[in-house]
């Protein structure tokens, strides 16, 4: 088979990693890749949300798979694209993925599914989202609609920080469009939890749970960012919880969008609060994460291929994955000044000798070559150090070990990845 990779960051490292294992694979793309990709696949100079060039080089290749890495060309049409071309895509239609793209739509279709999911209510007048926060109190959390790269959400602990996010979001539109309406939900407490289910359109199927660590500093401080690091599976994830979540969350969810009219094909990733009245949805989104898919890729015993192959063309039904009886984590090393003002230049070295620590698998992010060759940083989340062990403190330890190899004074990177999961 003949597979394009769309994307070019740590996710689509792993994506490319899983996938160049593979016996069906016959030649790997990626578009725009990174140097730790190179490895694996030929580069192409083409932009993740460049979808006519996409197309263009997929039909002349006689590209076989499309694999959408991040969500951006999936809400801009990449899938719609390729079933127009007759080219197989692993991710959902531009209308499935609505469900990312927009919090009032997810919301919307979680209800009608009848999914657990906080309460909320929608405003599109900054009046009225002031009079119902009053209303209701804080603890209270305001989203902007829209897309807003990760940073459209406020947990608000007052109810003048709740005012002032829709102030922000609303009248200074600090998002963009994204501000146009806002939702304000209840505040959920408890364990957060990245699910992820591959879904046909009508079959889901899960594939593992992961944790992330949102914040930039260790102990939880610092700015939101993508993810600092992830860890698989989680202590608190266990079977009667999956089978939980894919009866109330996910297989209801399919078939709401199947009903719309709107087929959810690809990676459904749920991020779940477990509450003490159960799990809830905190967000779908329509993609892997990023660190988490390389956790998730890490432990994964199956081919990939024929599990994103059978996404494609409904046939998950009796579709089984196996996973390593490992535990798996991901530390990402980031540019300082991530995530506001990353300072993405210096040099990279010590990574043979890193990689070289047993158990312990590299990826790239936000990495280039410079004109001598060199590896040089050129992101916010530059690296990913991944490894598996037989406990998490065990591929902890051997992830840690591996950064201590890694020369890079441009970077940091969090020193507790998994640690809270230990502590529990
Ligand atoms: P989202 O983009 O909707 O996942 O929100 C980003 C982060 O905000 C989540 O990962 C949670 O940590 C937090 N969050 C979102 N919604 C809620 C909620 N209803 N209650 C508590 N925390 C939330
Ligand atoms: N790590 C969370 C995300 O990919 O959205």
């Amino acid at each position: 088979m003949r597979v394009l990779v769309v994307g070019g960051g740590g996710r689509e490292h792993a994506l490319c990693w899983a996938i160049a294992a593979s016996p069906l694979l016959t030649r790997l793309w990626c578009a725009p890749g990174n140097p730790g990709i190179a490895e694996l696949a030929e580069c192409v100079d083409i932009k993740a949300t460049d979808i006519p060039a996409i197309i263009g080089f997929a039909r002349e290749q006689s590209i076989d798979l499309v694999v959408a890495g991040p969500e951006a060309p999936l809400t801009l049409g990449l899938a719609d694209a390729c079933a127009e071309a007759g080219i197989a895509c692993f991710g959902p239609s531009a209308a499935a993925a609505r469900l990312e793209g927009s919090k009032a739509f997810f919301k919307e279709v979680a209800l009608a599914a009848g999914a657990p999911t906080a309460e909320h209510a929608v405003f599109t007048d900054a009046e009225a989202a002031r009079a119902h926060i009053r209303a209701r109190g804080a603890p209270i959390v305001v989203k902007a609609d829209g897309l807003a790269a990760g940073k459209g959400v406020v947990v608000a602990q007052s109810i003048e920080e709740a005012n002032d996010a829709v102030a922000a979001m609303m009248e200074a539109r600090l998002h963009g469009a994204a501000g146009t309406r806002v939702v304000i939900e209840e505040c959920l407490e408890g364990e957060e939890v990245s699910f992820f289910a591959l879904c046909d359109g009508t079959t889901a199927i899960p594939f593992g749970a992961a944790q992330d660590h949102k914040r930039a500093f260790d102990g939880d401080a610092g700015p939101n960012t993508g993810g600092m690091g992830a860890y698989s599976p989680p202590p608190c994830w266990t079977p009667a919880l999956e089978a939980e979540v894919m009866a109330r969350c996910i297989r209801p969810v399919l078939a709401e969008m199947a009903r719309r009219g709107a087929p959810f094909r690809g990676v459904l990733f749920a991020g779940l609060m477990l509450t003490g009245a159960g799990p809830k949805l905190l967000e779908f989104n329509v993609r892997f994460g990023d660190p988490e898919c390389q956790a998730l890729m890490l432990r994964l015993k199956s081919d990939l291929l024929p599990a994103l192959l059978a996404a494609t063309q409904g046939e998950l039904a009796h579709f089984d994955l196996r996973w390593e009886a490992l535990s798996s984590i991901l530390v990402v090393l980031a540019a300082r000044g991530y995530p506001e003002a990353p300072q993405g230049d210096g040099e990279i070295g010590g990574l043979e000798a890193a990689a070289q620590v047993p158990d312990v698998t590299i990826f790239h992010a936000g990495t280039a070559r410079r004109e001598d060759g060199a590896l040089v940083a050129a992101g916010g989340r530059v690296l990913g150090v991944g490894a598996v062990g037989l406990t998490l403190q065990a591929a902890r330890d051997a992830a840690y070990a591996a950064i201590a190899r890694v020369d890079w004074p441009g970077g940091f990177c969090r020193r507790d990845i998994g640690a809270r999961a230990l502590k529990g």
